[in-house]
């Protein structure tokens, strides 16, 4: 009866791996364990062997149940995972989006060149400061010691907004109200820059925008010279573009600084660019802002964002910036 166990064990074995779905599988396990099988059939007849062969042969009928239901599950599991296999790529659903031609993008040339600035004044010791775009004129004009009549305030050159009393709200025509909101929320020692977008009622030509960008900067402290103006302007100058690059500054005037100077910048072959204004921070606008003029002075200069990206990187017409040419900005 071993024998024929033995037998039966290996034939099942070859069977079970023989069959090629999960049905097929279960017919065979049935074949082999089932109540009509052949190995049911000899368990029956142990009980009448005698007792020491019913011993040797019942663990021999053991092994072989054992290694049949093992063999049985063995070939489940591997069926099973070859179905689902075959299911998942049935189903499968191909989500990627094809973006061959499409580059992530990156920062506008205004933008990444407010942020390569930002660094060089927050190298230099400077804080960045932010003002809304959308001013009363007190902060725009009459704290920065605008007269009444002054011709920046003229329709020609304020979009003014058709809030509060007539000409009481405008869009920001420079960075220097900035200035006063600083000044207002803090006492000295101030050192801030503030870049910024800016509105003038201009007709656009190839150095001039109506929508611009501009940088402030602003220092307050005692014994604030205009040396130091002098000397901060060239070290950015030179941070910005290079080494062979250096500032000038021209008499000027503006309401707000006393002495008031243009500063220009010579690019290395000897020409020059009007880059903004600067001077000293007129004593009226210390004042404006609850800061003593007798203990404390400054100086501060703004400048033209998009005339100087221009100038580094080529651009001969300043409204390229503003346009939306793919082919223009992909370059910087
Ligand atoms: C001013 O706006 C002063 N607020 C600058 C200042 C700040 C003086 C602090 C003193 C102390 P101005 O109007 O000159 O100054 O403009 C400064 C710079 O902005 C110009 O030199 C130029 O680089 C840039 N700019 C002016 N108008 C335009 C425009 N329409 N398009 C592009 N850039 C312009």
């Amino acid at each position: 009866m071993i024998d024929e166990i033995r037998q039966i064990q290996e034939q099942s074995g070859s069977q079970i791996a023989g069959a090629s779905t999960l049905d097929e599988l279960v017919e065979v396990e049935r074949s082999f364990t089932g109540k009509a099988s052949t190995l049911v059939g000899l368990k029956k007849r142990l009980g009448s062997l005698d007792p020491e062969a019913r011993r040797t042969t019942g663990l021999v009928m053991n092994e072989a149940s054992e290694a049949i239901r093992a063999a049985v599950a063995a070939r489940r599991a591997e069926l099973t995972s070859a179905a689902q296999a075959r299911l998942a790529q049935a189903e499968r659903l191909d989500l990627t989006e094809v973006r061959a031609h499409r580059s992530a993008g990156h920062l506008h040339l205004i933008t990444q060149t407010i942020e390569e600035l930002e660094d060089v004044f927050v190298g230099l010791g400077f804080h960045v400061a932010e003002g809304p775009e959308v001013e009363d004129d007190w902060h725009n004009f009459t704290a920065l010691n605008f007269g009444q009549y002054h011709p920046a305030r003229d329709m020609q050159d304020t979009f003014f907004v058709g809030l509060g009393e007539p000409r009481e709200v405008v869009m920001r025509t420079h960075t220097s109200p900035v200035q006063i909101r600083v000044m207002e929320g803090q006492k000295p020692p101030i050192y801030s820059v503030m870049p910024g977008r800016v509105y003038r009622n201009e007709a656009t030509d190839a150095t001039h925008l109506a929508v611009f960008h501009q940088l402030e900067c602003l220092v307050v402290d005692r014994g604030i010279t205009f040396a130091h103006l002098a000397g901060t302007i060239d070290r950015f100058t030179k941070a910005y573009f290079g080494p062979g690059w250096t500032s000038r500054l021209r008499p000027s005037y503006f309401p707000f600084t006393e002495p008031s100077a243009e500063f220009d910048i010579a690019r290395p072959d000897g020409t020059w660019l009007e880059l903004g204004g600067s001077g000293m921070v007129h004593p009226n606008v210390l004042a404006n802002c609850g800061i003593d003029p007798e203990e404390y002075s400054g100086f501060a200069f703004g400048f033209g964002l998009d005339r100087l990206a221009a100038t580094r990187h080529g651009v001969t017409d300043l409204r390229e910036l503003a346009g939306t040419d793919i082919r223009f900005l992909e370059q910087f």
